[in-house]
């Protein structure tokens, strides 16, 4: 199994992200896919031996590597969009019915991304309910949903922004939210 980096350089020149910020986090992504099939070609040819700390740690890391390669894929697939959300499709009243109004639900998410630390917000259906959830990852892994569907995810590690931003990661939000394919969005849902 060897996993292909993406090509999103048709994002270059999308307002508010500089091209040296966006041809940055494509060469970090990049290193996320390498990484991705270097462990999983460790721990392909190594003894599974539970008591040996290097096969445990690196049983460990995989899922920081794996889910640091897709959570950029979902997140540079769901930029590059130019209209609003489309308020007669699918997504718009399941948000409502979820957080109350559209307003509501844009709050939420842009706090659950203002947070401190590290990680990225995601907009998460319960696979189970269909129900939306706003949820905070730690690093790449801590904190999915099992089972559930990402819907919009929006990256808030310093990479994503300090170039441009400084430390005004709100104003990083404010212009995602400028960019954001909402046709994309609406097509992860079940
Ligand atoms: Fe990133």
């Amino acid at each position: 199994m060897t996993y292909q980096a993406k090509d999103y350089s048709h994002l270059i020149g999308m307002e508010g992200f500089s091209e040296t910020l966006l041809k940055n986090h494509f060469t970090l992504y990049q290193g996320y896919v390498n990484n991705t099939n270097k462990l999983y070609d460790l721990l392909s040819s190594k003894a599974k031996d539970a008591t040996n700390p290097e096969y445990a740690e690196l049983k460990r890391r995989f899922g920081f590597e794996f889910n640091g390669m897709r959570l950029h894929e979902y997140y540079f697939e769901n930029l590059g969009g130019k209209a609003p959300l489309d308020k007669s499709g699918t997504l718009a009243p399941k948000i409502a019915d979820a957080f109350g109004s559209y307003e509501a639900w844009e709050q939420d998410f842009k706090a659950t991304g203002a947070m401190r630390g590290i990680g990225w917000a995601i907009l998460y259906q319960d696979n189970v309910t269909g129900w939306l959830f706003n949820q905070w990852i730690n690093e790449h892994e801590v904190g999915h949903l099992a089972g559930g569907k990402p819907i919009l995810v929006m990256d808030v590690f310093e990479h994503a922004f300090m170039t441009d931003y400084g430390l005004k990661r709100a104003d990083y939000i404010a212009s995602f939210f400028k960019n954001i394919n909402w046709e994309v969005v609406e097509t992860r849902l079940a």
